[in-house]
């Protein structure tokens, strides 16, 4: 008699697929467990629509994801074009959260315990600096501010790990000066890109919804740094220049 080979799901579970094959040979094969992933971008980049998509293909694989919108854009009928035929399926497992201030955002990052119960898979915060942006102010609230932002990202680098799940992370970015050169860095890069792993940066093109899309520090994984990414009504998906 042949011996019952039992394949443990939870194991197999290391990472979200992002439902782009490029993307996900970029980050090696989806948004890892485990780990906070960051994408920053200019405006219309992108950021919104890749982070419904992993919603989406999370509930694919069977898991719920808590989706903190505290840019408050988030749309079902956004939600309805990238799940597509499986939307009615989708919705359910989204877990819709909407911070109207940063002790808000605080305040839902701190009880994500509550919501760990019901296979959660995936948390997205999108956009982590936006409510952070709103309160900026002086000098010494900057430093509040920024201790505050520390902590709320430290709550879900150990959240990631406490519930084996992913988080994913979005934010705009500014100009950063540098030895006469001008970049585009996240807001609060130092906070954010410390405790993100991988980051990714969306780019436009000279081509309209043409996105590229960069890994930083591709040389710890390996991969390919960048690929390039259509954006359109039905989601993200691969774009062969
Ligand atoms: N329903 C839709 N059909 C077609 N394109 C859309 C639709 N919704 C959004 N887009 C396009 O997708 C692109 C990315 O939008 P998205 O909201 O994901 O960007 P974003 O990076 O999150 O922007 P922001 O920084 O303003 O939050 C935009 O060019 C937008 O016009
Ligand atoms: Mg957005």
């Amino acid at each position: 008699m042949r011996p019952i080979i039992r394949i443990d799901v939870e194991l197999l579970r290391n990472v979200i697929p992002t439902g782009c094959s490029s993307l996900d040979g970029l980050l090696g094969g989806g948004i890892p467990i485990e780990k906070i992933s960051l994408v920053y971008g200019e405006a219309e980049t992108g950021k919104s629509t890749f982070a419904i998509q992993c919603a989406v293909n999370c509930a694919r694989i069977g898991y719920k994801t808590m989706y903190i919108d505290s840019d408050d854009t988030f749309s079902t009928r956004r939600l309805s074009q990238i799940a597509h035929h499986d939307s009615e399926k989708v919705s359910p497992s989204i877990i819709l959260v909407k911070p109207a201030t940063f002790q808000e955002q605080a305040l839902a990052i701190d009880h994500l315990d509550e919501y760990m119960t019901k296979r959660v898979g995936l948390v997205v915060v999108d956009t982590i600096t936006s409510l952070y942006r709103v309160e900026i102010g002086g000098r010494r609230e900057t430093f509040s501010l920024n201790r505050e932002l520390n902590r709320q990202v430290a709550c879900l680098a150990q959240a990631a790990i406490t519930h084996k799940m992913a988080v994913l992370i979005t934010s705009q970015v500014r100009s950063a000066f540098a030895d006469g050169t001008v970049s585009l860095e996240p807001v609060a890069t130092r906070v954010l890109k410390f405790w993100s792993d991988p980051v990714l940066d969306f780019k436009q093109t000279d081509q309209a919804r043409v996105m590229k899309a960069h890994l930083e520090e591709p040389s710890k994984r390996k991969q390919a740094a960048a690929c390039y990414l259509a954006v359109e009504k039905s989601g993200i998906s691969n774009y062969d220049r």
